[in-house]
């Protein structure tokens, strides 16, 4: 088979997970979000790119509906997850965090042990049987945010205990250990050193086998390195969505433009 029929079956491979339609954003009077229309794929890492202020944080937060808990903030129009729509009185925001996970740019360990930070989603949601399982799921998760050996032999420490970048590893354990269906990260790494991020990197890259990813980041590099799909916003718009390699080298939007190559944000 020649690349481009290869290409086009792993075009193929991926489907519409999350389906944003006209999404407006205020908060009080300010319109944060403008009529922002996207199609995020499944087993595909998305990069939201632009600069600060321009609403990216906002936006991800639609996804697993985290702004229902900011009192000023209104969101309009549909976030459709395989075709329902979050925001639909019926779905349990609780139950959808589950669901569409997330990861915070500072680091929000619970007051709790490192093993009962990642064990908190499991036991909520009753997704293990027994003690033997959790163990597992534990364990696999701090191994999937590369902290495991780490912490190995202090799960019982407090996860307010360990550095900056281990407990932002430790919040993406937490999150993965519910096997999310969508990972939203909000700058990750901001608060790792560069083996740490790239160990991030690597598990976003795994991650991607079996769900969808959104990644927010400030870093041009990390974009081009993870993603496949990059969305470029610019004053609460949507100014450009498409394959990360053609934005980065053949951007259709002068706004875009000026922002990978350094002259706006
Ligand atoms: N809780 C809030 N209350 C009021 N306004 C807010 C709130 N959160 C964000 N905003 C405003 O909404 C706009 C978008 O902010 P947002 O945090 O989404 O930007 P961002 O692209 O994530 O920026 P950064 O790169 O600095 O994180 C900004 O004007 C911001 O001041
Ligand atoms: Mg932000």
């Amino acid at each position: 088979m020649n690349d481009m029929r290869l290409m086009e079956r792993v075009v193929d491979d991926t489907r519409i997970k999350i389906s944003a339609k006209d999404v407006q954003v205020w908060y009080g009077d300010s319109h944060a979000i403008k009529d922002v229309n996207i199609d995020i794929l499944d087993k595909t890492v998305t990069a939201f790119i632009g600069p600060s202020g321009c609403g990216k944080s906002t936006f991800l937060r639609t996804l697993n509906r985290m702004n229902d808990t900011i009192p000023i903030c209104r969101v309009e129009g549909e976030i459709l997850l395989d075709g329902e729509n979050i925001y639909d009185r019926k779905v349990d925001p609780v139950q959808l965090r589950a669901r569409v996970g997330m990861v915070f740019q500072k680091p929000n360990p619970f007051p709790k042990s490192i093993y009962d930070n990642v064990a908190y989603g499991p036991r909520i949601h009753g997704l293990t049987r027994n003690k033997a399982e959790l163990d597992e799921v534990v364990e696999s998760a701090l191994k999937k945010a590369a902290l495991w050996k780490e912490v190995k032999d202090r799960l019982t420490a407090p996860g307010t205990g360990l550095s900056g970048g281990q407990q932002q590893r430790l919040c993406i354990a937490r999150a993965v250990a519910t096997s999310p269906e969508v990972l939203l990260m909000d700058e990750p790494c901001s608060a790792l050193d560069p083996i740490a991020t790239a160990q991030v990197e690597e598990l976003i890259d795994e991650l991607r086998e079996n769900f969808s990813v959104v990644i927010v980041t400030h870093s041009m590099q990390q974009a081009a390195r993870v993603s496949q799909k990059t969305a470029f916003f610019h004053m609460g718009n949507l100014v450009e969505y498409g394959d990360t390699t053609q934005i980065f080298t053949k951007p259709s939007d002068p706004r875009t433009e000026s922002y990978i190559t350094g002259r706006i944000g």
